[in-house]
């Protein structure tokens, strides 16, 4: 067991479901998120294990090498699961910039600190230390109507966020190619679940449908995602974590592909029956609206290798996993209304002042 691990955007969508779990089924193990609190974290994420004695939260900016380094010296950490970014296309597009430096110049950032602290030997190797990259199935592109993509599938990224994403790949593989930095990377397809910030398609129209705003869909609808639950992400995390093979790539996939709007429509009829409204009365919320630039039509994964060797597969059925979706942010209205709001972000600006 690696005995202090730090992870990276614990406070944002999967890495709260990963500190969570890494927290709680670790208890020997000291977890240190590293979280600059962007519009998408939030520390009331945490909220039920922020008083854990093996949690520590430390605000500052994986571009910040100073801090990163000063980091590595105090704690000596045994592994790294970096999942810090930013994550949303749509932004990506609107200000590339930002998805450089952090996704690229951050993940470049954190590396050069494991280099140097661990002195990037074989011995880092021996003591177990890893350096765990988490990425998107975004990286390859985009699929026709057939195939899945493996863990060979040539890199073409189309958005800013994917490509951002595909640089900061190819960092970490070159690190373990040209220092030995012990590394693993995994390509993620779409997460839905708690804590999912409400920008991105499920917990928008989730949002949307409950407030009888207008619930946009892209173009035709036609794009296909691949969903898979964000817990059971987490759990792959954890598998690979301790189980992976060091300078190995694993797909992750839910073996679960939806059409954008069929997708909305199945949660229209399950927000119809969970808010009492008569069939048919939230779909009538749906507006097709202008299509995202360079949209991708298609993702599908193809997790075998993950599911062969290290044995994970997805626990949920989608119906199961987006029902319990929608009962948690219906029973979470106050989380919705003050992450919309910004009112959190408020509230921890003034607990945490960034160094
Ligand atoms: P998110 O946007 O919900 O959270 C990102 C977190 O990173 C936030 O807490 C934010 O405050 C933090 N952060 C951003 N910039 C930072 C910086 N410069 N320094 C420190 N912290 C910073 O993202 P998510 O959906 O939870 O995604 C987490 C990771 O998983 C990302 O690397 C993403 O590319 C990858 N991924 C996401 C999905 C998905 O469906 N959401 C799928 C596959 C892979
Ligand atoms: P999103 O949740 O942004 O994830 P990603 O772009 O990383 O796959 O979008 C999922 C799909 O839903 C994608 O095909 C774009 C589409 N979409 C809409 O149709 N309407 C929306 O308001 C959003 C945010 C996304």
């Amino acid at each position: 067991m690696k005995t202090t691990i730090l992870i990276t955007g614990g406070a944002g969508f999967i890495g709260s479901h990963v500190v969570r779990l890494f927290v709680t089924k670790y208890p020997g193990c000291r977890i240190v998120n590293l979280d600059k609190l962007t519009y998408a974290g939030n520390l009331a994420n945490l909220r039920d294990i922020e008083k854990n004695s093996n949690y520590e939260f430390v605000k500052g900016d994986i571009c910040d090498a100073g801090l990163v380094q000063q980091l590595f010296e105090k704690h000596d950490f045994g592994g790294v699961i970096h999942l810090a970014a930013e994550s949303h296309v749509d932004r990506s597009i609107s200000n590339p910039m930002e998805f450089v430096n952090t996704n690229v110049i951050g993940t470049v950032t954190l590396l050069n600190a494991a280099k140097q602290h661990w002195k990037a030997s074989l011995a880092a190797v021996l003591k177990g230390r890893l350096f765990y990259h988490i990425s998107t199935d975004e990286v390859y592109g985009t699929l026709g109507k057939a195939g899945k993509f493996k863990e060979t599938t040539a890199y073409d990224p189309h958005s800013p966020y994917s490509a951002s994403k595909a640089s900061s790949d190819h960092f970490v593989r070159a690190y373990y190619d040209t220092f030995g930095l012990p590394v693993v990377i995994s390509n993620c397809s779409n997460n839905y679940g708690s804590y999912h910030f409400p920008e991105k398609l499920i917990p928008l129209a989730i949002n949307n449908i409950k407030n009888n705003k207008p619930v946009p869909v892209y173009g035709k609808g036609e794009n296909i995602r691949d969903w898979l639950f964000v817990e059971d992400h987490a759990k792959a995390i954890d598998v690979i974590f301790h189980k992976g093979k060091i300078g190995d790539t694993y797909n992750i996939g839910g073996n679960n592909e939806w059409k954008n709007i069929d997708l909305i429509n199945l949660l229209c009829r399950i927000m119809d029956q969970k808010l009492g409204r008569v069939k048919g009365e939230s779909a009538k919320l749906i507006t097709f609206v202008k299509d995202r630039a360079g949209h991708d039509l298609r993702y599908a994964i193809d997790s075998s290798k993950l599911q062969r060797k290290l044995k994970w597969k997805p626990s949920l059925k989608f119906e199961q996993g987006l029902e319990r979706t929608v009962d948690w942010y219906l029973s979470n209205e106050e989380w919705l209304t003050n992450v919309t709001s910004g009112e959190y972000k408020k509230y921890y600006e003034l607990q945490y002042v960034a160094r």
